[in-house]
């Protein structure tokens, strides 16, 4: 009999719904190093509802610490930006490519404060407790199973007691047509890149994270989880910990 915790790439085990990866990191970076001039197109048709519904999340104060990780061409991050105008705006990514789509387009909008970084959401370029809020769209999703964890224990480590969470993910489909591109990805079409529906807020469950909340939406049939949620502070970690 075969071992139910491995899987075939693409095929769903008997632990998890979430599908494993079919491509390796450095498929990806290509990928988005070449997609970059036009991954606008794709984002404005399945995506952009939930960019609108993360900055509200979100809700930035002015004068706070915000980092968003995988900025891609940076469109969110200068959202988030602008509303934080006094205080520091960090973006990190992984591909050159994105970097430089983000770069040009924080010149233009003359967002001159905001710091970009090359960097690994696995190994973040940053001190533990540097930021009141950490941003992550549509990166978890390409992440391989077993890495979605440590990333997300990343964020943890970076953000200070309080600080928030907000997260939207290619998610698993809750009506049989919004799993349309789980099912194409589990035979080998991929029309995400990628991408695969995940479920986050487990993860932020089992690292400790308080308040976790979800929301699930669709942008033409591609489904979007918008997971947010609360690191503890800094009081109630030390209780726990002498428990
Ligand atoms: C689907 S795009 C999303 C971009 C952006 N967050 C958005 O919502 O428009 C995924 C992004 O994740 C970045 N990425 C992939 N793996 C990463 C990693 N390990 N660390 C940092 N960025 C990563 C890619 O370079 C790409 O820009």
């Amino acid at each position: 009999m075969s071992d139910p915790t491995t899987t075939e790439t693409g095929q769903r085990d008997r632990g998890s719904a979430i599908l494993e990866v079919r491509r390796d990191r450095a498929w990806d970076l290509r990928f988005y190093t070449r997609i970059a001039p036009v991954y606008e197109l794709w984002a404005a048709l399945a995506e952009s509802k939930a960019r609108g519904r993360v900055l509200e999340v979100a809700g930035v104060s002015d004068g706070e610490a915000v980092l968003e990780v995988a900025v891609g061409t940076g469109k969110q991050l200068a959202a988030l930006a602008r509303r934080n105008p006094t205080g520091r705006t960090v973006g990190v990514d992984l591909a050159d490519g994105m970097l430089a789509m983000a770069r040009r387009r924080l010149a233009r909008a003359r967002l001159d404060r905001v710091e970009l970084r090359q960097g690994d959401a696995l190994a973040l370029p940053f001190e533990g407790e540097s930021f009141d809020l950490v941003v992550n769209s549509y990166m978890l999703d390409l992440l391989p199973r077993d890495h979605i964890p440590l990333a997300v224990a990343e964020f943890r480590r970076v953000l200070r007691p309080a600080g928030r969470l907000v997260l939207s993910n290619m998610t698993k489909g809750e009506r049989p047509r919004h799993r349309l591109f789980d099912t194409l990805y589990a035979r080998g079409l991929s029309l995400t890149a990628n991408c695969r529906g995940v479920l986050a807020a487990p993860a932020l469950r089992e690292l400790g994270f308080a308040e976790v909340r979800r929301e699930y939406l669709t942008q033409l049939l591609f489904p979007t989880e918008i997971v947010s949620a609360r690191k503890p502070d800094r009081e109630l970690t030390e209780r726990e910990a002498t428990r």
